[in-house]
């Protein structure tokens, strides 16, 4: 037997006991003496001690022939300490060792293997094992685990059905770009890697499985950011007979259970907000709740009074910044070149001190009198000692401008707490999005939402600007400004289905190459469903308040998308691609 006990098991009422234990050594102090091996596994650390008094002299000699991460065998007696640690549960005691079996070394590791490491990032990526070792990285996937198994138990209890979906498919699009895979006994064809299960989720519906489940890998080969990675997974549900109403319901169920079943905490209800109330009030789709600062409209109180910048565009807009009266100088041109960085694009930003005597200071002191700040004040219920920040322009623009500011006043005020949670659904998104650019409609969720029933009859006749104000059954589910999930209530039937794909501008040759599949199960009896995906590694970060996924995932990609560990991508054998075909299909490209 390697073990009678883990590492993070035995206490004070253990003492007396014969116990062997096996893990990996952590610390090792030699005061001459006396010698003491911090001795880890998963479960925790007990500490070794070595005695000369007691130890015979070839037991302390193996035990100084242990290095960091070398694994072993320690078999003794639970004794207690002298000088405790409160620090760890098993702190009280240590293990007086009788005999020591090396049962591996280690090399030097390249980094310390504690909670506060030494290693950079591409290190630890290279040597995940050693990195996974790491007692705050090995909870992250402790956490994952347990997220994934209740996660099974609630559905499983709501007669969801798990159900595999195949990763070799044909391209679905959901808005990224798909990897793909070479066919060897298909020359020149490829399959995609899924972006998501959405066609499949949709036709075991067809096929009356009623309720589907799945946490299943997707991939997207899109820019990589802290909340994405190129292969991240889902928890993807797919409901037969529902409205949006039960969707919601049900996966309002499903978190409020993985928060109280794995973090002690009750949510209250979630919340609902439109679309465009989030987008009028914050800026933004996914609204960070955790603290106000709501948008005030300005145009009929700051236009006209001389100031030309604001005379001239579509919006005027502020936030009342609590507390930020005292702002200095230099904190304001900070907030000024925030704005101004390319990614957020504002020409200036307009400030209002409201000083502690009731004056106001700002810096369009020259077009506005104190009384016209009053009024700003008013509209925006500002107090002494509070800040006032305005930008204009553009309005969807200026909104998204407003909304990057708002988050950067809440990080610098601290008002992101991290054990605060803050979940709501935001509903009624438009169905479709038109970009001036590429003169196109897109669609605003996936292709196979569903306008709202009021919507129909506009969307199969209507014109070109009605399309731009039909709204869908589609719900994203929010928490903290983070989009943990998104869903819609499909379309079931093939004339609705064929428009939709003719109005993003498909022919309908190329609608029936792609989906001909999907809108042929509509004709043999599909019924009215609907469903949703959470994507589980950002519910994982987010329930631990932590913004990369990065560290919630066992084997993750850089930024550039590489493995570090083992390396990949990589490049392959000619032979290999010949036997793809890879080559014939690049020669045959060139002489097209
Ligand atoms: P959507 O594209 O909104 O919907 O994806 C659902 C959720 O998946 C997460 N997510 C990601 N997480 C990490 N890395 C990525 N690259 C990444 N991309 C998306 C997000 C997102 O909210 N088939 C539909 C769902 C449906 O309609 O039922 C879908 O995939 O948290």
């Amino acid at each position: 037997m390697y073990r009678t006990h883990n590492c993070g098991e035995l206490r004070i009422s253990d003492v007396g006991k014969e116990v062997t234990l096996s893990g990996w050594a952590q610390t090792i102090r030699d005061k001459g003496f006396m010698m003491w091996i911090d001795l880890r596994d998963r479960y925790g650390v007990t500490q070794l001690l070595f005695n000369e008094e007691i130890s015979t002299p070839e037991l302390f000699k193996a035990a100084r022939t242990v290095g960091r991460e070398y694994v072993i065998q320690a078999k003794g007696v639970v004794i207690e300490r002298i000088s405790k640690n409160d620090k760890i549960p098993t702190g009280d005691i240590e293990i007086e060792v009788k005999e020591l079996t090396i049962l591996n070394a280690s090399k030097v590791p390249p980094f310390t293997i504690e909670d506060d490491t030494d290693g950079g990032d591409d290190l630890r990526m290279k040597y995940r094992y050693l990195d996974l070792r790491r007692n705050t990285v090995q909870q992250n996937i402790i956490f994952r685990s347990k997220l994934a198994i209740e996660t099974r138990k609630y559905l499983a209890g709501k007669d969801f059905l798990e159900i595999e979906t195949p990763f070799l498919i044909k391209s679905t699009p959901e808005g990224a770009r798909d990897f793909i895979v070479p066919s060897r006994m298909n020359p020149g064809q490829f399959y995609a890697l899924p972006q998501s299960p959405q066609t499949f989720k949709q036709i075991l519906m067809v096929a009356g499985m009623d309720k589907y489940f799945q946490i299943v890998k997707c991939f997207r080969d899109e820019d990589l950011r802290a909340d994405r990675q190129p292969e991240f997974t889902q928890i993807d549900c797919e409901m037969a007979f529902v409205t949006q109403e039960e969707v919601l319901a049900t996966f309002e169920g499903l978190t409020k259970h993985l928060f109280k079943a794995i973090k002690n905490i009750n949510l209250p209800d979630f919340p609902l907000m439109t679309y465009d109330e989030a987008v009028r009030r914050f800026g933004s789709d996914k609204p960070d709740l955790r603290f106000g600062m709501e948008f005030t409209e300005l145009n009929d109180v700051a236009q006209n009074k001389g100031f030309k910048v604001f005379d001239s565009v579509e919006l005027v807009v502020g936030i009342n910044a609590s507390g930020a009266g005292e702002y200095s100088r230099k904190q304001i041109d900070e907030l000024t070149e925030f704005v101004q960085r390319p990614q957020i694009g504002a020409k200036g930003l307009v400030y209002v001190k409201y000083n502690a005597d009731g004056s106001f200071k700002s810096s369009v002191d020259k077009f506005f009198s104190q009384s016209d700040l009053n009024s700003w004040a008013e509209k925006m219920g500002a107090k002494p000692g509070d800040l006032m920040l305005v930008l204009a322009g553009e309005e969807e623009k200026t909104r998204k401008q407003l909304n990057e500011l708002r988050l950067e006043m809440g990080r610098r005020l601290g008002l992101m707490k991290p054990g605060d949670f803050k979940p709501l659904w935001v509903v009624d998104f438009p169905l479709l999005e038109w970009d001036e650019d590429t003169e196109r409609f897109y669609a605003m969720h996936h292709p196979f939402t569903s306008p709202k029933k009021d919507d129909v009859s506009r969307m199969l006749d209507g014109d070109h600007e009605t399309m731009k104000s039909l709204r869908a059954d589609a719900y994203d589910l929010v928490i903290n400004g983070v989009e943990i999930g998104g869903g819609s209530i499909r379309i079931h039937d093939r004339a609705l289905q064929e428009r939709n794909f003719k109005l993003l501008g498909f022919t309908p040759e190329e609608a029936e190459a792609q989906f001909g599949f999907l809108m042929g199960a509509f004709e043999y009896g599909a019924p009215p469903h609907g469903g949703i995906a959470f994507g589980f590694d950002r519910l994982c970060a987010v329930m631990n308040g932590q913004n990369s996924i990065r560290d919630f995932i066992a084997f993750p990609k850089n930024n550039m998308g590489r493995d570090m560990m083992i390396d990949a991508p990589s490049p392959v054998h000619k032979e290999q691609l010949d036997e793809l075909h890879l080559r014939q299909v690049g020669v045959e490209e060139k002489k097209g």
